[in-house]
């Protein structure tokens, strides 16, 4: 068991595209069972972090230490087998397989084939098993990326932009989802609604033009999203 139950620690990264630098020194950490938002306005670096985590970017430089292992320079495949894994923005499931097919891969690369779990926090899908992908509504292919990224009970997920696009009633549910979810798992969800962000988070990160400039702990000013000042 790591340290202070600390399951992902992030010490100064660093990260650029070709020669323009995007994230500097970003120091972060989340707990075991802990959820985390990062938040910041557009084009501030959230996604980019969450991929130099996950090892779908390279960083430049800093460590990543994810249940006491140094998993900078691993593969993404690595990675998300060791139970840290990324669930991206654009919602990208396969479209021209089924729920059932999508879940199914993730099966295959997981070695998990219990997918009660999923469908504990997903019902609906279960009703969606021979739909494709390409028929999904939003907020049905946000559940099938979640439940993918269950499978093989990750320790971390990293979820960019939970809530785009979606109708405030699923927006609802995902909040008692991401309650659920952290019985299991630490989540870091990086988001624009603050809304969302203030019933799902116990601790904030604030970003700005690739920098950390504030970590918010305090319960009133979460509730109160007065954190908003950092944007
Ligand atoms: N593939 C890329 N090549 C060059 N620059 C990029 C690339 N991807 C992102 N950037 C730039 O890096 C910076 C950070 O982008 P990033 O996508 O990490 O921000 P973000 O905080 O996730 O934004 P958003 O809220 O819009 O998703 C931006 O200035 C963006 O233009
Ligand atoms: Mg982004």
């Amino acid at each position: 068991m790591p340290k202070n139950n600390t399951i992902l620690e992030v010490t100064n990264l660093n990260a650029a595209y070709g020669q323009s630098k995007v994230i500097f020194d970003i120091n972060l950490n989340v707990k075991l069972n802990e959820r985390v938002a990062i938040v910041g306005r557009n084009g501030a670096g959230k996604t980019t972090m969450l991929k130099c985590i996950a090892g779908l970017l390279k960083a430049s430089s800093g460590s990543v230490i994810y249940d006491g292992m140094e998993i900078m320079g691993k593969a993404p495949f690595e990675v998300a087998k060791m139970g840290l894994k990324y669930i991206d923005q654009d919602k990208e499931v396969f479209l021209d397989l089924t729920v059932r097919e999508n879940l199914q891969l993730s099966s295959y690369a997981t070695g998990d084939y219990n997918w009660d779990r999923v469908f504990e926090h997903f019902p609906k899908l279960k009703i969606l098993l021979d739909r494709k992908g390409a028929y999904l509504s939003g907020g049905e292919r946000q559940m099938l990326m979640i439940g993918r990224a269950i499978l093989g009970d990750p320790k971390v997920l990293l979820i960019d932009e939970p809530t785009e696009g979606l109708a405030p009633s699923i927006v609802n549910d995902l909040v008692t989802t991401f309650h659920d979810l952290s019985k299991d798992s630490a989540i870091i969800i990086v988001g624009q609604n603050l809304s969302f962000v203030s019933r799902v988070a116990q601790r904030i990160y604030a970003v700005k033009e690739g920098r950390m400039i504030a970590e918010i702990r305090d319960k009133e000013e979460i509730k109160e999203a007065t954190y908003s000042r950092y944007l």
